[in-house]
């Protein structure tokens, strides 16, 4: 075991659609009586190139389509929550987009259900503290986003947070401000995606209009040095992804990805994985891609792993047991 495989770690930005691999994605289409676009998992692992973020969502949104029953939530929540106890992952805070599978008729039950299933099951027999935030997709209305919080308000003793995601380029953070005032008001944690495709102005959007408490992925933060300072005077974490932005082209290469000057700006960074199989790698694969390409030694990868805890939206009590 690696020195990244003992180090005890949260994991803040993982989408679990975006977990599903591509062989069980071809047994949950068997199950349920579907038929992939792809002959084979060679096939649909050759699809794994990708020009930016909207060509791999038209693939991530493809693969969606073989969730349809409460069992199959289950299996895909299971399967990464195993994987991520594996690697030394304590505390998991993942997104999960509803809207994808409300548009084809199945209930929220079905899928809430089914990871909140999943999440209880994998505490008790892993030791691993699962908590969902749901997403909303920003490239539909802000009227959609309202309704979902509508659709899943009768589970939101099982919801820890809510945030955004899919495509970022013109669909600014304003365009959401009523659908982060309506959860902040029914008392949800707020994150955002932003600054993955953005500019920084998505970020300060985020902060200023919708009153996020974190930033998911906030790369572009580079190009703006007074805001990254701003980041750093209000405690605002980053959940960066460093193999999801490599292969999304959000950089062209590790070795001048920015981590390192952010946390030397003092900002709370963290790694995460993001969609793991699509992107090439669970957590520690993304520890690892910074330990090589930056030369990270064991000081600055244990404040990768503290910042995930102290990032987390875990109880005080939980976060200080962690440290
Ligand atoms: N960005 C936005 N939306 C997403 C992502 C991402 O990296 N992954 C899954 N949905
Ligand atoms: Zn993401």
């Amino acid at each position: 075991m690696s020195f990244i495989d003992t180090l005890p770690k949260a994991e803040l930005h993982v989408h679990l659609e975006g977990t599903l691999e591509p062989d069980e994605m071809f047994r949950l289409a068997a199950r349920n009586g579907l038929v992939l676009p792809w002959e084979s998992t060679e096939a649909l692992r050759a699809e794994y190139s990708f020009t930016g973020l909207e060509h791999f969502l038209r693939l991530y949104f493809e693969g969606c389509k073989v969730l349809c029953r409460r069992e199959d939530f289950y299996d895909l929540t299971a399967a990464y929550l195993r994987r991520a106890a594996s690697q030394g992952v304590r505390r998991a805070e993942m997104f999960f987009g509803p809207q994808s599978f409300l548009e084809r008729g199945i209930p929220a039950a079905e899928q809430l259900g089914g990871i909140t299933d999943a999440i209880a099951d994998a505490s008790t027999d892993l030791g691993i503290d699962g908590a969902l935030i749901i997403t909303a997709q920003r490239h539909r209305t802000e009227a959609a986003a309202l309704e979902l919080l509508e659709a899943v308000r009768s589970f939101q003793d099982s919801i820890l947070g809510v945030g955004l995601g899919s495509a970022e380029a013109g669909n600014p953070p304003s365009k959401f401000t009523r659908y982060f005032a309506a959860a902040r008001a029914q008392g949800y944690r707020l994150t955002c995606h932003a600054g993955e495709e953005g500019p920084p102005a998505y970020i300060r959007e985020a902060l200023d209009l919708c009153h996020v408490e974190r930033i998911d992925h906030g790369y572009t933060a580079a190009q703006d040095p007074d805001l990254v300072s701003r980041l750093a005077d209000e405690a605002i974490p980053l959940t960066m992804c460093p193999l999801s932005n490599l292969r999304l082209q959000v950089t062209d290469d590790l070795t001048t990805y920015p981590i390192v000057d952010f946390m030397k700006a003092g900002v709370v960074v963290t790694v995460n994985s993001d969609d793991p199989p699509y992107f090439g790698g669970y957590l520690n694969e993304n520890y690892t891609a910074l330990e090589q390409q930056l030369g990270l030694g064991a000081e600055k990868l244990t404040t990768l792993a503290r910042n995930s805890f102290l990032a987390s939206f875990a109880d005080q009590g939980q976060i200080d047991q962690a440290l």
